[in-house]
């Protein structure tokens, strides 16, 4: 496996017909990113090249948000990498990514990204547009797969690539778990071992939504300020517990895939979940 740290370099290397499939990562990996690597192999075939890019991409933090102090782990992320088969890792520094301040950015539009993470998270998916376009264009793969963890990122990213044409197929990965159902996710390692038992909660809650749904409960509002209480009765500060439509995060209806989609604080720690029904 190659890790190339400049575009030049990295560009060489992907000359040729092979396809190429792309997973964009801030790195800190766990087992959910080395599944969508497989996932991308699976994509292109034994013949095709695996990208992944590892890169804590300051854009999309806020100034009090946790960019400083998110892992830097690339060793090992290399050798997890490797050892699903992906053939080249994409590693820049800030210089190489933003050689000038990001004068030209993408603004995702607004029905879809200033609601739940866009709300809470002002500028987050300008940030993550931006970046995920600007390594499209680097890397220009055929495939990108991104986890179903980040939901409303892969519904953004989705319509960013029909609506900027751009040649490539986006793949959704399902969420990882651990055993005990905690989606697996980077900022899990800011939990201590109690927190880690408390955040099965955030699940759990999402899961009583559907649940609540699926029984025949229509009262949206009220089911998603008692499932806010539950969160906060147990010390957390949730920022949104709602169902949505699958389709469009719209509100749900009778007849459309839903989804239950949370983002609640922990401790010093923000997580998000989502479930389908
Ligand atoms: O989901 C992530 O890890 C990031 O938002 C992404 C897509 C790599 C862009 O920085």
């Amino acid at each position: 496996m190659q890790i190339h740290h400049d575009i030049s370099g990295l560009r060489a290397a992907l000359q040729g017909d092979a396809p190429v499939a792309f997973v964009p990562t801030m790195g800190n990996l766990h087992e959910g990113h080395l599944a969508l690597v497989t996932q991308a192999r699976e994509a292109v075939g034994p013949t095709g090249r695996i990208v992944a890019s590892v890169f804590v991409n300051r854009l999309q933090f806020a100034p009090h948000e946790d960019f400083d102090r998110y892992p830097r782990t690339l060793q090992r992320d290399a050798e997890l990498l490797a050892g699903v088969g992906c053939d080249l890792v994409f590693a820049p520094d800030e210089k190489t990514m933003y050689p000038e301040p990001q004068g030209y950015k993408v603004h995702p539009p607004t029905e879809l990204a200033d609601i739940l993470e866009g709300h809470f998270r002002p500028g987050f998916f300008v940030g993550v547009c931006t970046v995920v376009h600007k390594l499209f264009n680097i890397v220009q793969p055929d495939v990108a797969v991104f986890g179903k963890k980040d939901y409303q990122q892969l519904m953004v990213l989705r319509r960013m690539v029909d609506q900027m044409a751009l040649p490539i197929r986006i793949l959704a990965g399902e969420t990882r778990r651990s055993d005990t159902g905690l989606a697996l996710s980077s900022r899990n390692g800011y939990l201590t071992d109690d927190e880690k038992q408390r955040a099965l909660l955030l699940s759990q809650t999402l899961r009583g939504l559907l649940t609540a749904w699926r029984d025949g409960a229509r009262d949206v509002a009220r089911l998603e300020a008692d499932a806010m209480q539950t969160m906060r009765d147990a010390g957390w500060l949730p920022d949104y517990m709602t169902l949505r439509r699958q389709h469009d995060l719209g509100a749900p209806q009778d007849g459309q895939p839903i989804v239950a989609l949370g983002a609640a604080k922990l401790g010093q720690t923000r997580l998000i979940d989502n479930l389908e029904a």
